[in-house]
């Protein structure tokens, strides 16, 4: 069992790092910790970095969690190989570039790239944005899948992974108290679907809705209320296709044991408790047999 301790940060490609580089400042409300021609490291909280921008192609992600150990690193490379997928340690360079002591890389069942660090870089400075958007910090991300149910096994036994929810076939998983690090959307292909950000309240969320909507960002969904994680939301356009959350008051789950996840249908009531429709391909409302029936 491979015991996820965090998740650590994303790596997007995009067609234009200045620009990129530019919306993460001064739109999303990240600090730029360094820079070259090829990488920009931003970071959302008191950790060295939480998203790198890469001059690669657009449609390349690649999501990274923490492990404890340099044993429990050598020992998932050992049970992901001996499980069929393919699993290769980072190179020096890679490690450097990812401010790691080691990591590994594999991909999930539906191809999606994830990455196991050991001992990633802490900041010793305090997270200073250079627009507030009050964010606490990196908090999940949306992962596009092929295969919902496939990918939820192999978080599930071959990790840590628990499910929180689901909403039809996506499960919303936790690795930790918080009620989702990641989830699963069913989709035609292999990516980052969304990143989320925490902000510090609800009217912090407010307030960059109406600072979004002046600058002519193109919000997705919300301002709303999540029914699964109790988080009241705020999804908008990024760079490259991206979608970015803020979300703030999300569950925490504390008594392991008494938890029962809930099976929420694919209707637009799951997604939003007060009504705000998706424009979201993902959580575009699938019509469900029951209702087939009904009419
Ligand atoms: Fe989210």
């Amino acid at each position: 069992m491979i015991s996820l301790k965090a998740i650590r940060y994303v790596r997007l490609g995009t067609s234009n790092l200045d620009d990129a580089v530019r919306y993460a400042k001064r739109i999303l409300g990240l600090e730029l910790v360094r820079r070259d021609r090829t990488m920009a490291y931003l970071r959302s909280d008191s950790r060295d970095h939480t998203l790198v921008y890469t001059t690669d192609d657009p449609q390349n992600h690649s999501v990274a969690f923490e492990v404890g150990s340099a044993a429990e690193l050598e020992a998932a490379a050992v049970e992901l190989d001996n499980s069929g997928h393919v699993v290769r340690a980072a190179t020096k360079l890679e490690c450097e570039q990812r401010w790691v002591d080691s990591a590994i890389m594999f991909s999930d069942p539906s191809g999606n790239a994830i990455e196991l660090v050991l001992k990633p870089a802490h900041s010793g400075q305090r997270y200073f944005p250079s627009r507030d958007a009050a964010i606490t910090g990196f908090s999940h991300v949306g992962l596009h899948s092929k295969s919902p149910s496939k990918d939820e096994v192999f978080w599930t036994t071959m990790c840590n992974a628990r499910v929180s929810d689901w909403i039809g076939e996506a499960p919303l998983l936790r690795i930790d108290p918080v009620h989702h690090r990641m989830a699963l959307f069913p989709s035609k292909r292999t990516g980052v679907q969304h990143v989320n950000h925490q902000v510090e309240s609800f009217d912090d969320v407010m307030r960059s809705y109406y600072f979004l909507r002046e600058q002519n960002v193109k919000i997705r969904f919300g301002p709303g209320r999540h029914p699964t994680s109790g988080a009241i939301f705020l999804y908008f356009d990024g760079p490259d296709g991206m979608i970015y959350e803020y979300s703030t008051g999300v569950r925490l789950i504390t008594d392991e044991n008494a938890y029962r996840p809930r099976a929420f249908a694919t209707v637009p009531t799951s997604y939003c408790a007060w009504g705000s429709r998706p424009d979201i391909a993902e959580f575009e409302r699938v019509e469900s047999p029951r209702e087939s029936l009904d009419a």
